[in-house]
Order: C-alpha cells, then sequence, then structure tokens
C-alpha cells in the first residue's frame, strides 16, 4: 500500500536536486497510462485532480480509483487537490481521502491568502495531509508576452518568509516566468529569483506550468532549488491527437479511440521522469 503525502518524498527531492512530478488526471485511461510509466521508471508521483473537476459528483469515485490503484503498487503516489479554488473544496477533499491539497489563494490580497491558508492547514495537519499554497500568481501561457515576460506576477522574494511561517504551508508554488499552457512566445525563467527564495525558505518549492518548457529549463530549474513539477496540457494535447488519428480509421473501436489517452500518458510520464531526475528514486 503505498498511497502517501507526498511531503517525505519532496523532502528527499529537495536534498538530492531532482523534482517530483505532478500529473493531472481526469479519468481512468490516464490514471493507467501513469500507473505503467511509474512502475517501468519507479519513480515516486504525485496525481493531480483539478479543482474544477474536483467540484464535480464523479469526485469521490475518481479520487477511490486512484487511491486503489496506488495500492497496487509498491512505488509511492500521492492524490493531490490542484488549484484548490477555496478553504470548503480543501476541506471537503480531506474527507475524500486526498493525502495531498493545494490551497491557491494567489489571485487574493496576500493577508487574505495567509489567512485562508492558515485554516487549510490547520485542518490538513489534524488529517495527516500536506499542503502547497501559492505566492504571487502564475498565469496563464496565452497572456505571456503581455504579462510573463515583464516580470508582472513574479514571487515578491521579500515576503516569502512570512509567508511560509504565518501559514505552516508544507510546499510553496512560485512565479518567476512559469505560466500554465502553452505559452505565448519564449518562456524566461527568472532562475535567481528561484534561487534568492530557496535560501530564504526550508519548504521544498514548486513550479506550475511545465508544459513548453524545455529539457534544459527544468534542469535549471530544478538546479536553482524546484523540487516539484506541475505538467499538464501536453499530455492532453499528445491524448487528443491520438484520439484523432485512431477515429480516422473507419472501423477504429471506442477502446482503440480511448486507447490514446493511455498511451500520451505513459509515454511524457516515463520522458518527464528522466527529465526530472526522479526515475529510479524508489
Ligand atoms: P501545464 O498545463 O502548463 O503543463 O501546467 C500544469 C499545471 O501547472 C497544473 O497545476
Amino acid at each position: 500500500m503505498t498511497i502517501i503525502s507526498i511531503k517525505n518524498e519532496l523532502t528527499k527531492a529537495l536534498h538530492g536536486r531532482y523534482a517530483v512530478p505532478l500529473f493531472d488526471v481526469f479519468e481512468m485511461q490516464g490514471m493507467e497510462g501513469v500507473m505503467d510509466a511509474l512502475t517501468e521508471k519507479r519513480a515516486p508521483t504525485i496525481i493531480g485532480i483539478y479543482s474544477p473537476y474536483a467540484a464535480l459528483p464523479n469526485c469521490r469515485a475518481l479520487a477511490a480509483y486512484v487511491r486503489c490503484r496506488a495500492e497496487d503498487t509498491d512505488v509511492p503516489v500521492s492524490l493531490m487537490l490542484d488549484h484548490g479554488a477555496s478553504v470548503d473544496q480543501c476541506l471537503e477533499m480531506l474527507s475524500y481521502g486526498f493525502t495531498d491539497v493545494m490551497y491557491d489563494g494567489s489571485s487574493l490580497p496576500l493577508e487574505e491568502n495567509i489567512a485562508n491558508t492558515r485554516r487549510v492547514v490547520d485542518a490538513a495537519h489534524a488529517a495527516g495531509v500536506s499542503v502547497e499554497a501559492e505566492l504571487g500568481h502564475v498565469g496563464m501561457g496565452d497572456q505571456y508576452d503581455s504579462l510573463g515576460s515583464r516580470g508582472l506576477g513574479f514571487t515578491d522574494p521579500v515576503s516569502v518568509e512570512h509567508f511560509v511561517e504565518a501559514t505552516g504551508v508544507d510546499f510553496l508554488a512560485i512565479a518567476f516566468g512559469n505560466a500554465h499552457g502553452l505559452y505565448k512566445g519564449e518562456p524566461h525563467l527568472d532562475l535567481k529569483l528561484v534561487a534568492e527564495i530557496r535560501r530564504r525558505v526550508n519548504v521544498p518549492l514548486v513550479m506550475h506550468g511545465g508544459t513548453g518548457l524545455s529539457d534544459e529549463q527544468f534542469r535549471a530549474a530544478i538546479a536553482a532549488g524546484i523540487s516539484k513539477i506541475n505538467f499538464a496540457t501536453s499530455i492532453m494535447n499528445t491524448a487528443a491527437d491520438n484520439m484523432r488519428l485512431a477515429a480516422a480509421k473507419p472501423e477504429a473501436s471506442m477502446f482503440d479511440i480511448y486507447a490514446g489517452i493511455r498511451a500520451a500518458y505513459s509515454q511524457w510520464c516515463g520522458r518527464l521522469y528522466e527529465v526530472f531526475g526522479a526515475a529510479g528514486r524508489v
């Protein structure tokens, strides 16, 4: 049984200078693709359920499915709420058996973000669940040329110590030129900012918005102090491409078409475990 809170694995990653990935899954085929890759590569893994999908009626059942499949392997697997939209949503996920939650108060004023994160931390820690919060705001890649490239939303290094101490948070997502979805223009990461934040706090640091970054950028971000990397959009796009290709054949069955989801996850995850240095860590 290896459904675990990811805290120990992220601490190991911090000291070993590699990164544990979070992959968002939406249904069973994607989970099976991650399972193929993590059992082959023996890499600790976080399965993310993205907040809007955590609000759907089937989330409790999907969480149970992920937990059951994690128990079928001896590789550590965490189930984490990704971008928790409210304190209440985070608390609800505790009752669904999530092992970790992210509360995303990054669009709120600092003191409100701190107060809400603190409430989540108090409840989660009582249940043995670890918490990620976001300071600064990681925006969307389609606005990247007007926002990310101008440093808007970047994490203020001066406020990180106060934020971590006041909230008691376990992991911190930071903004330093990373963005969700496809980047408009070339992504530029401020690695000096990552290194400065790394020096100021001891908690593992998280990079959202893995899609669109090069292998060199991943390695440089990890060397600067990133220990967890969230990656989603490219996997979903590859799955959609695979399904379109399969569906173009008139004789394609439902099974042929949705096999494209599993293949996309197993290929991307297997590759990223190697790039992030997570392969073989179990
Ligand atoms: P991408 O979709 O850009 O890879 O980012 C995923 C993410 O950060 C999920 O939290």
